[in-house]
């Protein structure tokens, strides 16, 4: 009897620890028809995270217009806000339900854009910011094949 207990506690710690395993992995999401991966969210939290992208997509713009107008500061200004310091800030809550990919592909944009910023300001080189843009718009297109957001059903 008492074996029979110590290995139901084991099975019992395993598929736990698994569980959490897959949780931490995948988040809070679910497979969707068009096929990118559902992540399930408040109607708040996305919000949040939508206002990031648009302010990811004004940081492209005025990067871009930066480089155009040769003013490398204005570029490295508005890379900066999307920089590695625009992470913090973000409730756990939401940062638990994102898949691990995710926050990875997050983070890896945040942090080429501080770098950007950083080579702009003191290279002034056109084309090498282009190239930096070119390769963090990467993670963009990448991440958007891949994710979207749902409400979670009990949010509905
Ligand atoms: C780690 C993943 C990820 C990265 C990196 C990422 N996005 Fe997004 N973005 C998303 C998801 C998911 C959505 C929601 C798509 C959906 O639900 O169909 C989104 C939505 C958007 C939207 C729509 C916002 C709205 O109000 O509806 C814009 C604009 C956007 N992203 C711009 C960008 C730009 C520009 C970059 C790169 C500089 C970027 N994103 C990088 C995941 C990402």
């Amino acid at each position: 009897m008492q074996k029979f207990s110590w290995i139901l506690v084991t099975v019992l710690g395993l598929s736990t620890g698994i569980m959490a395993y897959k949780f931490i992995l995948s988040g809070n999401a679910e497979k969707s028809a068009d096929g990118r991966v559902a992540i399930q969210l408040t109607p708040e939290e996305r919000d949040l995270v939508l206002h990031e992208m648009r302010t990811f997509l004004d940081s492209v713009q005025q990067i871009t217009q930066g480089v155009a107008n040769n003013d490398f500061n204005a570029a490295a200004k508005a890379a900066r806000i999307v920089g590695r310091a625009a992470q913090q800030g973000m409730p756990g809550t939401l940062i638990g339900k994102l898949p691990l990919e995710f926050k990875k592909m997050g983070f890896d944009t945040h942090s080429q854009f501080t770098q950007l910023a950083l080579d702009a300001e003191q290279l002034g080189d056109g084309t090498q910011t282009l190239e930096q843009l070119g390769t963090l718009l990467q993670n963009c297109v990448a991440c958007h094949a891949i994710y979207k957001f749902e409400i979670e059903k009990s949010n509905q």
